[in-house]
This record gives structure tokens, sequence and C-alpha cells, in this order.
């Protein structure tokens, strides 16, 4: 290919080889880069076809291909190798060049590469980009943060990419510093929440109603056509539906029950513990994770602790029952996680001055996100109502529509008891619920650990009679 590329993708793993073929199959002329020259020679072989994608071979050569001011993808491995890469390639760049890095990197660690860069005049735009590999290379939903000037540099290419829906593409400027990042370190832990609740789901079913992996996937299915029609609902049936080549038993049955993740989810959780936002849920969908790694551990107990004879004490009663119940519980978990993620980002973004627009935020991941939901344009039009309001799921508006029909804790408070008398852990809803009720109490507990507090310890306590701080000789 002849001519200056208008981008550079650096690392052609799968996310940057698609996204690659992405801008290129959208008319836009790529260079690519890879640390071991091998990995680019047998992306040109293996899937570049008609596409205007070059390869380069050197950081160098790569830098001179592109028309000025240049424009950089970083798709490198979150981390070390962000740094590694940036200290080659800033040297070589000049000032007004802009470089995005669309892995899951850490928001503080942005902030920092940001200003590392703008000492030498160099733009630096943290990218969340959510929707796999597939909606890499079909449209993805983008989540740009960084200065606005650089992020106009780069709107053209990145909103031809994004995936599209009704209210256009997929990509939105998040907001000042590592905002992008924050974003879809948010986004990340709301599908930790979001999945932890089908699993729980998919437990209840196959455990306490005996419900066949087939079974559960048309559950899901039916649920998909509803109120929780989302990406991963459909995946979930996707995924019980698929046979073991080697036994033909559904293939999520022979996966071991092991959780693995990367670090957004515990960000999140260890963020929210730093702003002091309450964020149950989404940390239960954390915990749920590391927790599953104990398997030895667990196997062990189980065998020492079965669940008691004459136990479960409740009989799961009338299935299209419990199955409807089933299904409002979930919607109440994914209602909740969204609430909490969202109230977090509303702290994060005052906390930080990013200047986030949530609304924006569920707009861009109303398609091409992992995340994308039905839920999603509703609970747009809530923060719209009242952007200052951080409460979502306590707002006049969502209580108004859903309180009582949906969210229904008389519902989510029978599957607890069916799943607890089945002894199925239920961290999601649970905590859920939990969340609800702690937010629409007026008066919680929390006046008898002041006075323990201060009974122990002198730390003080308030009056809810007369202002002021107290402090009572308890033993006098
Ligand atoms: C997405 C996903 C993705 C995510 C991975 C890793 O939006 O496409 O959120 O970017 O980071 O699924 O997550 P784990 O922590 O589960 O490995």
């Amino acid at each position: 290919m002849e001519g200056r590329c208008e981008i550079g993708v650096i690392g052609m793993g799968v996310m940057g080889q698609n996204l690659a073929l992405n801008l290129a199959r959208h008319g836009i002329p790529v260079c690519v880069y890879n640390r071991t020259a091998e990995r680019t020679e047998a992306f040109m072989r293996e899937r570049v076809r008609e596409e205007p994608i070059a390869p380069a071979h050197t950081l160098e050569e790569l830098v001179q291909r592109l028309s000025r001011p240049r424009r950089l993808l970083l798709m490198v491995q979150a981390g070390p190798a962000v740094d590694q890469v940036l200290e080659a390639l800033v040297p070589l760049l000049e000032r007004g060049d802009v470089v995005m890095d669309g892995g899951n990197s850490h928001y503080a660690d942005t902030e920092r590469r940001m200003q590392a860069l703008a000492a030498r005049g160099i733009h630096f735009l943290g990218i969340g980009i959510s929707g796999g590999e597939r909606g890499a290379l079909e449209g993805p939903s983008l989540m740009p943060g960084g200065s606005p000037e650089a992020y106009a540099r780069v709107e053209p290419l990145l909103t031809r990419i994004a995936a599209r829906s009704e209210e256009g593409p997929c990509c939105g400027y998040m907001g000042r510093g590592g905002a992008g990042h924050y974003v879809k370190m948010v986004h990340n832990a709301i599908e930790y929440a979001f999945m932890q609740g089908i699993a729980e789901a998919y437990d209840v079913m196959g455990t306490a109603l005996g419900l066949s992996a087939e079974a559960i996937a048309e559950v899901f299915e039916r649920w998909n056509e509803g109120n929780l029609n989302a990406y991963l609902v459909g995946l979930a049936a996707r995924v019980l539906r698929y046979p073991d080549p080697e036994t033909g038993a559904p293939l999520v049955e022979r996966i071991l029950d092991r959780a693995e993740q990367k670090g957004t989810g515990r960000w999140a959780a260890q963020s929210a513990l730093e702003l002091g936002v309450p964020a149950p849920t989404l940390m239960a969908a954390v915990v749920a994770r590391t927790l599953s790694h104990f398997k030895a551990d667990r196997e062990r107990i189980a065998a020492g602790f079965p669940w008691p004879d004459g136990w479960p004490a409740t009989a799961p009663g009338d299935e299209v029952e419990a199955l409807a119940d089933l299904e409002a519980a979930l919607n109440l978990v994914v209602l909740t996680a969204f609430s909490q993620g969202l109230w977090l980002l509303h702290e994060a973004s005052r906390a930080y001055a990013y200047g986030v627009d949530r609304g924006e935020v569920l707009r861009v991941w109303r398609a091409g996100s992992i995340l994308r939901a039905r839920w999603l344009g509703f609970l747009r039009e809530v923060v719209r109502e009242d952007p200052e309001d951080p409460h979502l799921l306590f707002s006049p508006r969502f209580r108004a529509e859903i309180r009582d029909r949906l969210a229904g804790l008389p519902a989510a408070g029978r599957v607890l008891r069916l799943a607890f008398a089945h002894g199925i852990p239920m961290p999601a809803l649970s905590t859920a619920v939990d969340y609800v009720l702690s937010m629409r109490r007026s008066r919680l507990p929390a006046n008898l650990i002041q006075a323990q507090r201060d009974a122990f310890g002198a730390h003080t306590y308030e009056r809810i009679d007369r202002p002021g701080v107290f402090h009572t000789d308890w033993e006098g």
C-alpha cells in the first residue's frame, strides 16, 4: 500500500487486528506494528485482503508512514507493556500527535501517562473499548476520555468504526483525564454483577427447579424477548445450548467452576471504597469470582458440611411462578448494578473533575458493548430527567414505573428463600435486596454502632434531636 496512513495500530493481538481491519474496512488507511514482526506478517498473510493496511517492522517506520498530526492506537496488554511502548514511541513523535490507549488500563495510570505526554506537547487519550473481539471487528462501543482538543482530532475516525444505535454512533466523549478508562472500569463492574446475577438464576433453575441446560436456555431466550433483553442474557442461552464435541453433553457443564478476572471489576470495587460509595452488588460479584477460585477448599469443606437432612424446607412450588419470580429478581440485580455503577460514576466525576455525562455514557453502551440491553434506554431517560440525582433506582420515575411490577422485592424475597432452602449462594441478589432495603430505610441501626464506638473508644456521636458532637461516660 502506498501513501500515508491515517492511523497506526500498535499491538497485533486479536483486538488490535480486528480494530485495524474495522478501520481499514471503513476506508481508513492503517499502518500496523507488533513488537514481534512474525505476528504482523501472519496477520497480513492470513487476514488482510483488499483492505488498505500496511505493515511496519519498526516503530520508526510506523511513525514515518503516518500523516500528521499522527494518530496512534495502542492495543497492548494493560500494565507495564503500555509504559514500555510509550518509552520507545514518544521520542519519535512530535507536538500535536495523539496517542490512544485502547486497553483496559487503570484510570490512574492513564492520568499519569497523560500528564507525562502533555509535558512534551503530545496528546494522550484513554479509550474504553467494549464488545469483545467481534465488536472490535464489527462495531465496538467506544469510551474515549482525555482533553476535548485531542478527542476532536480522532473523533471522525472513532465514530466511523463504532457500533450504531438509533441514537447514532456508540462513541462519545466521556470526559477529561482518565474518564474513558474509568467509565470502562465501571462498565466492567456492572458486567461482572450482571453475569453473576445470570449465573445465580442458572443455579436456581438447575439446582432448585431441576431444569436441564437446554430448558434453562429456553428460559433465558424467553426473558431475552422482554424487559431482560440484553446481550448477556442471549449469550447465556447460546452458551447453555452448546454441546461438548467430545461427550455431546452441554459444554458448560464440563467447564471448571473457577471464574477468572483481569482486574477491572476489582479496581471499581476499590475505587468505590476509596470514594465512599456503597456498591455492594458490584463488590459481591468480584468476591464471588475470587471465592470460586478456592475449588479445592470448597470441595474439602463441602465433604464435611453436607446440606442438613430434611432440607430443602421449601418445596419449589409452581415452576411457572418460580420462574416469574426469578425473572423479576434478575431484573432487580441488573437495575441495582446499574444504579450502583452510575452512582459511583457520579461521585468519581465530581472527585476527579471528569465532567462525565451519564446520559452520554448510557447512550454509548446502547449498542456494541457487552452491557447492551433494553434497560439502557429507560435508564438514560431517568438520568436525563435529573442529571444531578445520583440515585437512579430511587428516582420518582423509576419508582412509579417499576418498583412494584419489576424490581419486585417480594419476588426477590421468595427467590432468596427458595435458594437458601437448597443451599444456593446468591451474592448478587442478596446484596441487591439488601441495598434497596437499606437505601429505603430512613432509620438504620447505626445508632447502636455509634453508641458502642463511643462507649469503648470515646469516638463521640451525634444526636437526632439537637446539633453537636457528644460523648458519654457509659460506665457512669
Ligand atoms: C468488554 C469486556 C472486556 C473485558 C473482558 C475481561 O466490554 O468487551 O468488558 O473488555 O475487559 O471481558 O474481563 P475479565 O475481568 O472478566 O477477564
